[in-house]
């Protein structure tokens, strides 16, 4: 990001730290204009007087333009919207598993029936149809195709995958397939889960399957959903399953990911000619917290852990330095010749975008733990995150926060992008995912329609700045919108609305939104002055 970060700004705590009760009343004044008394950003983006922290000038909105072909698109992830979740032959998952547990997820409510999807999919991609998306990106749910993680595909599990292609297909919809969002066989956590480095093949195996039964249709593939995520939150932080709180065992999983990310690649490969294959990572720019050259060097290890981890070791077959010392390599279980496992450089590069962080270092913190709040959303917890990394990451409130309690910051989305575009040698990027959840529902003296302008403006302004960062050269193909429809938001249950269709969770209806039929225009237009 270089010279164009906040320099000396130190974000003092109360910023940091807000309960949801400010998070919704501050989204509440942005999205009705309100101009936030004092708060001037410091930030590239010129804030005029009476302009909200981090918002985007209305003149750049109006100027955007996306090329011609540009790819609009949505995501969607198995466990989140399939429902059915021991139909067909499918074995239990590690969200089963976690969700059917007492006090995991908020509500204490389950996956089990979700969105219905897997009985409900035409008509989910008829309704994406009519808002002219093109690209659908979804995820397999492994347990479907293998119950125990092993052995012998389930056909019943392919047909359904195979059913779902097709249906895409003749809506005129590119097919996009995460090969995990999550979803882990339970058999397979039961062996040891991603410590365990022989899952690395089984892996391999499963992406074999895939790509010899969908491999005609399929050409769009990505391993993992959010790598980092599955490693840190599952096996350090303990709040996704399997509920881990070891270090080491984290550092082993993301290992197991790597290698299994490289093994997977060339699995795809070997099976379809016409594979093209990618990453769907989680990323966040980094600003450090302070100009010192400790805390921009913890940015720089942050940048390094949570957004090119498995980037780098895809592209150059090593990790990239996120250690404050010597990196710890024994305990990841790293050995002679895994670079060659590792290297399987990308054909594009795809990643998230939600909000950004600032890091400080925390090298000499003497306690250590993540401070996870909600999802995968870090809180000021005072400690270091992990002994290893020796940060500190949060997410600021300077901006003002959605409902979901994720800080709006539309800059981030070009920082992140250019910086990404510079570091690789300007490869194709896909936006993976992108969105904010906002909990309007249908409004009974609208005759129920669903009027979220605070979303439509979230995707004005970060899709105004992604298309600066096309005109600065970003090689940018597709954009997902997360997601099509209000679904299972993981630890939050059915707390969060990220969708651009109203879901009635009571009667499976659906009901396009404001901001749904908006991205429809804008998908049919290439621009978002509408
Ligand atoms: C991302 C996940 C996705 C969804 C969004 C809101 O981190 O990949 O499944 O939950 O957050």
């Amino acid at each position: 990001m270089g010279e164009e970060r906040d320099e000396n700004r130190i974000l003092g705590t109360e910023e940091l730290q807000m309960n949801r009760r400010q998070f919704t009343a501050r989204a509440l004044a942005a999205a009705a204009g309100v101009a936030l008394s004092g708060r001037q950003s410091r930030g590239a983006t010129p804030a005029s007087g009476n302009q909200v922290p981090g918002s985007v000038p209305e003149a750049l909105i109006k100027e955007a333009r996306f090329p011609e072909g540009f790819l609009w698109g949505v995501a969607t992830a198995s466990y989140q919207n399939e429902g059915a979740w021991n139909e067909d032959g499918k074995g239990e998952s590690i969200w089963d598993r976690f969700s059917h547990t007492p006090g995991k997820v908020r509500g204490g409510v389950t996956g089990d029936v979700a969105c219905d999807q897997y009985h409900r999919y035409a008509e989910d991609i008829a309704l994406a149809q009519s808002l002219h998306v093109k690209s659908y990106r979804f995820s397999i749910s492994w347990p479907r195709i293998q119950p125990t993680g092993t052995g012998a595909a389930n056909m019943k599990g392919l047909d359904h995958y195979s059913r779902f292609v097709d249906a895409l297909l003749a809506a005129g919809i590119r097919p996009w397939c995460t090969l995990y969002h999550w979803d882990l066989p339970q058999a397979l956590e039961d062996r040891g889960g991603w410590p365990n480095r022989d899952l690395a093949g089984y892996f391999a195996e499963y992406a074999g399957v895939l790509a010899k039964h969908l491999g005609d249709r399929i050409t769009m593939w990505a391993p993992f959903n959010m790598p980092w995520a599955i490693a840190f939150m599952g096996y350090a932080a303990g709040t996704f399953p399997p509920c881990r709180t070891s270090f080491p065992d984290f550092l082993k999983a993301a290992h197991t990911l790597g290698l299994a990310q490289g093994e997977a690649h060339r699995a795809l490969k070997a099976a379809s000619s016409e594979a093209s294959v990618g990453s769907a990572y989680e990323m966040a720019p980094a600003y450090p917290r302070t100009n010192s050259e400790a805390d921009r060097a913890a940015s720089a290890r942050y940048h390094a852990m949570n957004n090119v981890f498995f980037l780098e070791a895809a592209m150059k077959g090593r990790y990239p330095n996120a250690f404050a010392g010597e990196p710890p390599y024994e305990t990841m279980g790293l050995k002679p010749g895994d670079e060659k496992i590792l290297l399987a450089p990308l054909d594009w590069v795809g990643f998230h975008y939600y909000t950004r962080r600032v890091v400080s270092d925390a090298s000499n913190a003497h306690c250590f733990g993540g401070g996870f709040s909600g999802t995968e959303i870090e809180s000021d917890s005072g400690c270091a995150r992990d002994p290893y990394t020796g940060i500190r990451a949060t997410m600021p409130t300077e901006g003002p926060l959605t409902e979901s309690g994720l800080e709006v910051w539309p800059r981030g989305i070009y920082d992140l992008v250019t910086q990404i575009s510079r570091e690789y040698d300007h490869p194709i990027i896909e936006i993976t995912e992108s969105g904010c959840g906002y909990l309007d529902g249908p409004n009974e003296e609208e005759q129920g329609r669903v009027p979220d302008g605070r979303r439509i403006q979230w995707y004005r302004q970060t899709l105004a700045e992604l298309a600066r960062a096309i005109a600065d050269g970003a090689r940018v193909r597709a954009f997902h919108a997360w997601t099509l429809l209000d679904n299972f938001q993981w630890a939050e249950g059915y707390t969060e609305r990220y969708g651009l269709i109203y879901t009635d969770f009571r009667n499976q209806k659906r009901t396009i939104k404001e901001s749904g039929s908006w991205y429809g225009r804008v998908a049919a237009s290439n621009r978002l002055d509408l």
